[in-house]
């Protein structure tokens, strides 16, 4: 595996397919997998790990954000990456630049409780499909709203590449991987699997036919509270519908639940189709 630093150093081949995994590092299973999965399906595949300022707030993660160059490495290394490109804040942004704003699907949720973020999410990683030429790149469900970002960005520029978005991977618990875990206590740790098991009792309930618009408000509702009384402070506990990420209250189109909830100092985020 090579890795590399500057733009200038990848290189397109003609009639290679190229498959890209953008990361921020601090690699779990669900980053190994995308990478695996890349892997089956392109002759190529470029992971990109690079840290991006403009998508943190300010009081977020930024500064401690999990920072393991050497194990990312070898980890990206064990699935077959070909090469891991690692550019500094400079190489990305090398002066005061232009900023993509993706409409409609980035105004909620993650979008109102994160001003800022998508903008800086759709920035970056336009720039590194631009940087790196992909003809596939791959994401993770379990930041849904991310995905509909990308993937509504690429349709309205025309980006010549497809989005390939795979499924959320867990720990046996049920807890999604993100890298954000590594900021829980022992103890928060036992309590985390609680946001994707309401989640699916949620799913559940929902699911019966003839609900009603209060059933669905009701079932929402306990839910939330459920997690409140587990500790968490709940940004949003919601049934959305994937086209306008507009909150619904029947699942008469493609919906999923989403949820954001903060226990002590590590906010989680998780979703399940439906
Ligand atoms: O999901 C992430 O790790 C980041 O948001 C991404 C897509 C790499 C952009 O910085």
């Amino acid at each position: 595996m090579k890795i590399v630093t500057r733009i200038s150093e990848l290189s397109h081949d003609v009639g290679t397919s190229i498959g890209l995994v953008p990361t921020m590092g601090g690699f779990h299973k669900g980053h190994l997998q995308l990478m695996k999965t890349a892997k089956e399906e392109c002759d190529l595949v470029v992971a990109s790990l690079f840290v991006n300022p403009t998508q943190f707030g300010e009081g977020e993660d930024f500064e401690r954000y999990p920072r393991n160059l050497e194990r990312d490495a070898s980890l990206a290394e064990e699935v077959g990456v070909d090469v891991l490109f690692a550019p500094s804040p400079e190489e990305v942004y090398p002066r005061l630049g232009s900023v993509i704003h993706v409409p409609v699907v980035s105004k909620l949720w993650e979008g109102s409780h994160r001003p800022g973020h998508f903008e800086g999410v759709a920035t970056v990683v336009c720039k590194l499909l631009n940087m790196v030429g992909p003809d596939v790149a791959y994401f993770g469900l379990k930041d849904l709203q991310q995905c509909l970002v990308v993937k509504r960005m690429v349709e309205d520029l025309n980006m010549p590449l497809t989005i390939s978005l795979q499924p959320t991977v867990r720990e046996e618990d049920g807890l999604a991987m993100s890298s954000r875990n590594a900021y829980l206590t022992h103890e928060e740790r036992l309590l985390a699997p609680s946001v994707y098991r309401n989640l699916s009792e949620c799913k559940q309930k929902l699911q019966v036919p003839d609900l009603t618009h209060e059933q669905a408000e009701g079932i929402l509702h306990h839910a939330k509270t459920s997690l409140e009384d587990d500790g968490f402070r709940v940004d949003y506990f919601e049934l959305i519908e994937l086209e306008t990420t507009k909150a619904v209250r029947n699942l008469s189109m493609q919906c999923a639940l989403i949820a954001a909830a903060r226990l002590g100092k590590t906010r989680l985020i998780d979703n399940v189709l439906l």
